[in-house]
């Protein structure tokens, strides 16, 4: 991939996400320069030295940052990655209050320093931090959203892929919702190929059954869970979908990903941020309006947002 001529990537927090988002991001050659921002001086300076140790290996990229705000300077796209972090026995949602509170303190400096920019919100509750971020910049809510569900939707396509026999670029199905407990699969639209899931073959015999469709949503909504039992966090996978979307935005590719941003009478639902599939580009996020839901996926959907909106009146949002 070309990397953008002088195109800066900024990232906020030097933790197991932030440094794996650099990471990916340097190896993937996502923007021209990216930078690391954190206010521990120490880890970040350490983390950008053992980055920039490898960048004789990676793409065009070249990697800076440290605890002054300076680096966030003029930045393109601002990644925020900062915040307290899921422990086992914790929901996303269990982070809210803490994390809003960083946000408030941290972005009207970041905006400072990075008015132009498209801002990214990786930390959780990512879809309630949209929001809260919306309300703190006053930015159009197409420049501030979050990776939403586009990690979610890259464990499911994962999983149906394994299943079907063929590549994940052939599997067309999103998580929609929450970045969370009350995310789901819009069934009624996945295909591989062209095929409706559900008539899928291997072997002349069908793969899937509605049954086994429910276990496969299921298992991604604990993903999450499952590897923050083992490993404490989750961090690569979550890297490399924000920087995916970071390149959508780079390279203007008007591509469309499940992220979340603050809807606007999607549904009948306002002044919640949720993913459904959205054009993703320079300009930002634009969700796809268009985009079929079956009766009972709108009421999920209505599901998600209720939930959200009682986080949300709890912080005064
Ligand atoms: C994830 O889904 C914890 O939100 C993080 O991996």
């Amino acid at each position: 991939m070309s990397v953008i001529e002088n195109s800066t990537l900024a990232i906020v927090g030097a933790g197991s996400v932030g440094t794996a988002t650099a990471y990916a991001a340097m190896i993937r050659g996502s923007a021209r320069h990216v930078r690391l921002y954190d206010v521990d001086a120490a880890r970040v300076e350490a983390e950008v030295l053992d980055l920039a140790h490898g960048s004789q290996f990676t793409g065009a990229s070249d990697i800076d940052g440290g605890a002054d705000l300076k680096h966030v300077e003029g930045a393109d796209v601002v990644v925020i990655t900062a915040g307290a972090k899921q422990h086992p026995g914790q929901t996303r949602l269990d982070l809210a209050g803490t994390n809003v509170e960083i946000l408030r303190s941290m972005l009207p400096k970041l905006l400072e320093r990075a008015p132009e920019a498209v801002y990214l919100l990786v930390t959780n509750p990512c879809d309630v931090l949209t929001v809260a971020a919306q309300q703190i910049s006053g930015l159009p809510s197409g420049r501030v959203f979050s990776s939403g569900t586009v990690l979610d939707t890259a464990r499911l396509r994962w999983k149906l892929a394994r299943r079907a026999g063929v590549a994940q670029s052939s599997v067309h199905a999103h998580i929609v919702g929450e970045h969370g407990d009350t995310e789901f699969p819009l069934w009624s639209a996945a295909s591989i190929g062209v095929t409706p899931l559900l008539d899928w073959e291997r072997e002349g015999a069908r793969v899937f059954s509605a049954d086994e469709l429910d276990t496969l949503s299921d298992e991604v909504r604990h993903a999450a869970y499952q590897v923050i039992a083992g490993k404490g966090t989750t961090n690569y996978a979550i890297g490399l979908s924000a920087t995916r979307i970071v390149e959508a935005i780079l390279h203007d590719e008007h591509a469309i990903l499940p992220v979340s941003s603050v809807l606007d009478g999607f549904l009948d639902i306002s002044g919640v941020a949720l993913s459904i599939p959205s054009v993703v580009s320079a300009r930002g996020v634009q969700p796809v309006t268009t985009t079929p839901f079956s009766e009972h996926e709108a009421e999920s959907l209505r599901s998600s947002a209720q939930a959200l909106v009682e986080v949300q009146s709890s912080l005064g949002l």
